[in-house]
C-alpha cells in the first residue's frame, strides 16, 4: 500500500514530468536541430525551456536560487540574449582602439544589450558610436583618460617614441589633462586656449598658435619630401612610426612641443640628406 508521501510524489511527478520533457525537447530542437541561426525562434524555445525548468525547480526546492536573466531582457524578441551568450560579461573585446569589458557596462552602468547591439540589419550588430562612449566617460572620473587616449598620454609623459625621452615640462609640473581640457562648464573640450591663459599670461594665447603652426609646417614639409624626395633615399629605410604617432596624437605639438619638434626636425634632415 502506498503511503501518503509516495502518493504526493507521484502526483507531483505527473505534473512536473511534462514540463521537464517539454523543456528537454525544446532544448534539443535548438541544439541538435541547429536552428540557432533563427535567433528569434530559438530564443522563444529556450525561454520556454527556462520557464519550465524554473517551475520544476521551484516545486522541488522552493528556496533554490534561479539565475535571473531579466537584467538582459528588453520586452522585445529576442529578449533573452543571455540564453545564448551566458558569460559575455567576462569577454574582453577591442573597440575604437580600446580594451572593452562588458561587465562594468552591464552590471554597473546598467546598460542593456540593445543599447549597444541591434538585430535589425544583422544579428548583434554594433550600434553604439564613439561619441556615446565619450559622452558618458568625459563626465566621470572612474576611468582615467590614459585608458582611452594612450597616444596623447604617452607623448605628454615622453614615452611615446622611446622610454628615455623627456616628458613635457607641464607633465613634470603635474598639469593634468583636465587642467587643459576641461572648460568652465565642466565639459571636456578641445578648446583649451582659455585655460592656457588662466595659468599663464595673455601672450600665451599666441604660444599655442605658434606651436601648432610650426608643427603643421614641419608635417607638411615632411609629407612633401616623402612624395618628391630630391635625393636618392630609399623611403623604406625610413622609420615612419614616430611621424605617424605625431599625426595620431592630433594636438600638433601641444602635448610635448620640444620633443615633437626634435623628432620631426630629425626626420626632415634624414629625408634631405639620407638616413
Ligand atoms: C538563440 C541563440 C542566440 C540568442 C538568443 C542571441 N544570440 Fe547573439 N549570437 C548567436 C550566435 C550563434 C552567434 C554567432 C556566434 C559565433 O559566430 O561565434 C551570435 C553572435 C552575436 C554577436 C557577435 C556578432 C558578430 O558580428 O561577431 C553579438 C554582438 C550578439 N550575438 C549579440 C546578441 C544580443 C545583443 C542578443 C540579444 C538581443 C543575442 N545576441 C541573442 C546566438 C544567439
Ligand atoms: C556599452 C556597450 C555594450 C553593451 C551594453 C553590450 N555590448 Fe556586447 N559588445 C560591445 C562592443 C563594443 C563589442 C565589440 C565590438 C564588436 O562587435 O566588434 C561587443 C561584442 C559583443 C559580442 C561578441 C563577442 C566577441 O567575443 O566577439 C557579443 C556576443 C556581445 N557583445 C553580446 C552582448 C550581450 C549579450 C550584451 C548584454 C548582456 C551586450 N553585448 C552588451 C558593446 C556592448
Ligand atoms: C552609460 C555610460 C557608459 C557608456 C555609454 C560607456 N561606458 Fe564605459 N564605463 C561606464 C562605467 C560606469 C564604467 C565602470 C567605471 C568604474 O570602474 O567604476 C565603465 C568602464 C569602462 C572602462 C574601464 C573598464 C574596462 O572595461 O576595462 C573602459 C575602458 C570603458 N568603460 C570604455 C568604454 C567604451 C569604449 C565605450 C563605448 C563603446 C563605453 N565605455 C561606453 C559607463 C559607460
Ligand atoms: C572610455 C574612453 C574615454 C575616456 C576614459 C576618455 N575619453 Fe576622451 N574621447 C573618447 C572618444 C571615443 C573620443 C572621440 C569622440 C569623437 O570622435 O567625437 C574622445 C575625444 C576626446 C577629445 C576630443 C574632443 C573633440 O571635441 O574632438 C578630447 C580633448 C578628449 N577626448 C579628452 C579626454 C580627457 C582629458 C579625458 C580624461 C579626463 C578623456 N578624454 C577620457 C573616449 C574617452
Ligand atoms: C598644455 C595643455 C594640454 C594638456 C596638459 C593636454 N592636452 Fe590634449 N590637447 C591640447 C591641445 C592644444 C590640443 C589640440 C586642440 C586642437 O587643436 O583642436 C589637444 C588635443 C587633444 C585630443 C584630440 C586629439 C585629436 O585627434 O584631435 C585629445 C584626445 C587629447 N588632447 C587628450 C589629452 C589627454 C588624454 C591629456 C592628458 C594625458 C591631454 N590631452 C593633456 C592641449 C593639452
Ligand atoms: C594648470 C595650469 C596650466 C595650464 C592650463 C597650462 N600651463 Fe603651461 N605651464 C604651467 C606650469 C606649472 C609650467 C611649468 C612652470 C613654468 O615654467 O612656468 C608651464 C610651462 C609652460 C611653458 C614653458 C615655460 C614657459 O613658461 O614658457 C610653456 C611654453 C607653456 N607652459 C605653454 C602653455 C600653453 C600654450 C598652454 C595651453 C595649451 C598651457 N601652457 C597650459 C601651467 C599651465
Amino acid at each position: 500500500m502506498l503511503n501518503k508521501e509516495t502518493e504526493q510524489n507521484q502526483k507531483m511527478e505527473a505534473t512536473l514530468r511534462p514540463l521537464l520533457d517539454d523543456a528537454k525537447y525544446n532544448f534539443q530542437l535548438v541544439k541538435v536541430g541547429n536552428i540557432v541561426h533563427n535567433v528569434e525562434y530559438s530564443d522563444e524555445l529556450l525561454l520556454k525551456a527556462y520557464n519550465n525548468l524554473s517551475e520544476v525547480i521551484r516545486a522541488i526546492k522552493p528556496d533554490a536560487t534561479i539565475t535571473d536573466f531579466s537584467l538582459y531582457g528588453s520586452g522585445t524578441i529576442p529578449n533573452e540574449c543571455n540564453n545564448c551568450h551566458y558569460g559575455i560579461e567576462e569577454a574582453k573585446v577591442r573597440v575604437f582602439d580600446v580594451d572593452f569589458l562588458h561587465k562594468p557596462h552591464v552590471n554597473k552602468a546598467g546598460l542593456f544589450c540593445f543599447d549597444c547591439h541591434s538585430n535589425k540589419k544583422q544579428h548583434g550588430e554594433l550600434i553604439i558610436d564613439k561619441t556615446r562612449c565619450s559622452g558618458c566617460h568625459h563626465s566621470m572620473e572612474e576611468v582615467p583618460c590614459e585608458k582611452c587616449h594612450s597616444t596623447q598620454s604617452d607623448l605628454y609623459a615622453g614615452t611615446l617614441f622611446s622610454d628615455s625621452d623627456a616628458a613635457d615640462v607641464m607633465f613634470d609640473e603635474e598639469v593634468s589633462c583636465r587642467d587643459c581640457h576641461q572648460n568652465d562648464d565642466g565639459d571636456i573640450t578641445r578648446d583649451v586656449v582659455e585655460n592656457c591663459i588662466n595659468c599663464h599670461d595673455e601672450e600665451y594665447e599666441s604660444t599655442l598658435e605658434e606651436w601648432q603652426t610650426t608643427i603643421s609646417t614641419l608635417l607638411h614639409e615632411i609629407e612633401t619630401l616623402r612624395k618628391t624626395s630630391a635625393y636618392e633615399i630609399n623611403l623604406e629605410d625610413i622609420d615612419w612610426s614616430n611621424y605617424l604617432s605625431v599625426i595620431r596624437d592630433g594636438s600638433k605639438g601641444a602635448h610635448n612641443y620640444e620633443l615633437v619638434v626634435k623628432e620631426l626636425t630629425d626626420l626632415k634632415t634624414k629625408l634631405q640628406t639620407g638616413p
